[in-house]
């Protein structure tokens, strides 16, 4: 077979391959944020009932798009539901990230914003936390131009789980009126703020927000853009009008229907995350204060050796070491209670034997 003479985009081919690792993830799941558990059973129910013949249909999103938008409290209009925040990242990228325009992210944050600028020709500038990684506030609106057309803030942060107030936000936003501010809030529950109610009213405000953590439907992949009807009409031209599939548009009613378990869901982790954060200080670990379902702890220079020994334990964490400003790093989900006194258990062990094994 003779080579393949086409190129990508020049872009493109200079991007990092970024392949988390979702192989292999027998035992408990504190890598990817995740509900630790499982959805509502209303939704396993709402599964159930969907017919071999609604399979044959394209998908229609409206009406289920009209509810969750009655639920954020935004007009119909203001809404667009995704394959998850991904997808809502990508397309407003590409709706309004044009050459010469630059999409200007706080790092450390969500990897994908870089890899979705980067199917752009804008360029990306960052600008890093202090060590506390709290919000960089003075440093991201000193390097706020005219070329600025994007800002990205994940509200909580990952993989941090550090937040910004809504001063601040709103600082942002109306100090850079050419340019969007999307504030991700896909952690949202685990914290309680929010800016959902400025959307319609801060015109270039846009905010995210996905099914796919507290919900536990990451799988069925739902996300939720909510913006100005002027900034949706762009985003709608380049949105395929069937990204989010039948299933989930099935079980959505179902999961923002069931407000107990989500309720419930978001206590027992609140709870967790109090009760781990004490163990890790008592373990003199040092972490940063989290407002998400996951908290960052320092490792060191063993943070390899200490993801690859809590596997061996059965529990997974991610390595966060190759972020910005976060050497010797690891990030941990939070699930129940009992999930994390496991892992504290297991942490202790591993940070003995490779004390052990200076
Ligand atoms: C800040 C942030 N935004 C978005 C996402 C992705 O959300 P979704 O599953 O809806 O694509 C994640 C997932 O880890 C995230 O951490």
């Amino acid at each position: 077979m003779s080579e393949l003479k086409v190129l990508p985009r020049r872009r493109v081919a200079e991007i990092k391959e970024y392949h988390p690792p979702l192989g292999g993830r027998g035992g408990l799941r504190l890598d990817f944020n995740e509900n630790t558990i499982a959805c509502s059973p209303r939704v396993r129910e709402a599964l159930a009932s969907v017919t071999a013949e609604a399979m044959t249909l394209y998908p229609e999103r409206e009406p289920v798009e009209a509810l969750v938008a009655a639920e954020l409290g935004v007009r119909p209009g203001q809404l667009v539901l995704t394959n998850g925040v991904d997808e809502a990242i990508h397309v407003l990228f590409g709706a309004f990230l044009d050459e010469g325009d630059e999409l200007l992210l706080p790092v450390p944050t969500y990897t994908m914003y870089e890899v979705y600028a980067s199917a752009t020709d804008a360029r990306v500038v960052m600008v890093q936390a202090g060590g506390d990684f709290s919000f960089p506030r003075e440093s991201l609106l000193a390097a706020i131009t005219e070329r600025t057309k994007v800002i990205a803030v994940a509200n909580p942060n990952s993989p941090t789980g550090s937040v910004v107030g809504r001063e601040v936000l709103l600082e942002i936003a109306a100090r850079a009126p050419q340019a969007l501010l999307l504030v991700d809030e896909a952690y949202f529950h685990f914290y309680g703020e929010t800016v959902m109610d400025l959307v319609g009213k801060v015109p270039n405000l846009v905010v995210a927000r996905t099914f796919s953590k507290a919900y536990g439907l990451a799988g069925l992949r739902i996300g939720a853009l909510a913006a100005s009807e002027d900034v949706l009409r762009w985003v709608r031209r380049v949105l395929s009008p069937y990204s989010v599939n039948a299933l989930a548009l099935a079980c959505l009613p179902a999961a923002i229907g069931d407000k107990e378990y989500l309720n419930s869901y978001v206590a027992e982790v609140r709870a967790a995350r109090a009760e781990f954060e004490r163990a890790v200080d008592g373990l003199g670990v040092r972490r940063w204060p989290s407002e998400a379902n996951f908290v960052l702890v320092e490792i060191g220079a063993k943070h390899r050796e200490f993801a690859t020994a809590m596997h061996e334990r059965g529990i997974l964490v991610r390595d966060r070491s190759n972020d910005p400003g976060c050497d010797g790093c690891v990030r941990v989900t939070i699930g129940t209670r009992e999930q994390m006194r496991r892992a504290i258990e297991a942490m202790r062990d591993v940070l003995t034997e490779l004390k052990e094994t200076k």
